[in-house]
């Protein structure tokens, strides 16, 4: 019996999809620090010559200081990706540096490559995100607590606490792009045409301009 019972478990887990999630191509060799000047285009960046490669090309502390959140939203996004960063070339891996000011906002934005996950360093947050099939999931987070958005999908982070908040956040890709979504629809070049924005929100031209005013527009 236990022998038929392991064999149709075998079978069970042959029949099963099998879940995989990658988001950057694995790297070929040890290490591809970005030659960001160089002039061949390609998917990713082209390798500095291993011989000039330096312990620098594997350290960054661009991530050390707090940002400066006086904006618009109160939030300052710094971004630890391979541009910033050029050791982390081909290695599929990236991270974020968020401040918030008290009611600071990082506003509903998606990344189109990468699936996020993230840490609460100071401070209270709502964190939330909404799925293909527009259900809403958040929850309030407090100091070492983490979260995680899946691939693309659009979310936020609210601090609502009373003093500044941090978070750090990490992604499967060296680049994870960000949609932001008010800055996206609201503050693109050209614009988007306002008959375009009247329509998709029901509203009138003069709160798509209020709107558009609101970032310099
Ligand atoms: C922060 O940014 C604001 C707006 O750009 C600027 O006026 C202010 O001087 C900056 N503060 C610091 C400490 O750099």
């Amino acid at each position: 019996m236990a022998t038929m019972a392991t064999l149709y478990l075998f079978i069970v887990l042959l029949l099963l999809p099998l879940p995989y999630s990658y988001a950057d191509p694995d790297p070929l060799q040890d290490f591809c620090v970005a030659d960001l000047k160089s002039a061949p285009s390609v998917n990713g960046f082209p390798c500095k010559l291993a011989s000039e490669v330096t312990s620098g090309d594997f350290f960054y502390d661009g991530l050390s200081k707090e940002g400066n959140t006086t904006n618009l939203f109160g939030v300052n996004v710094n971004a630890g990706n391979v541009l910033a960063f050029p050791g982390l070339n081909t290695l599929g891996i990236s991270m974020n540096r968020v401040d918030l000011a008290p009611g600071g906002i990082n506003p509903p934005h998606s990344h189109p490559r990468s699936t996020e996950s993230g840490i609460v360093i100071e401070g209270k947050l709502l964190v939330g995100f909404v799925t293909t099939g527009n259900v809403f999931y958040s929850k309030v987070l407090g100091v070492g607590e983490m979260f995680v958005v899946p691939r693309g999908l659009v979310h936020f982070q609210l601090n609502v606490g009373d003093g500044k908040a941090l978070i750090f956040t990490a992604f499967n890709s060296q680049l994870p792009g960000a949609v932001i979504a008010p800055l996206t629809l609201f503050a693109s070049t050209p614009s988007v045409p306002d008959d375009v924005l009247t329509r998709a929100f029901q509203v009138e031209d003069d709160v798509i301009n209020g709107i558009k005013s609101k970032f310099g527009l």
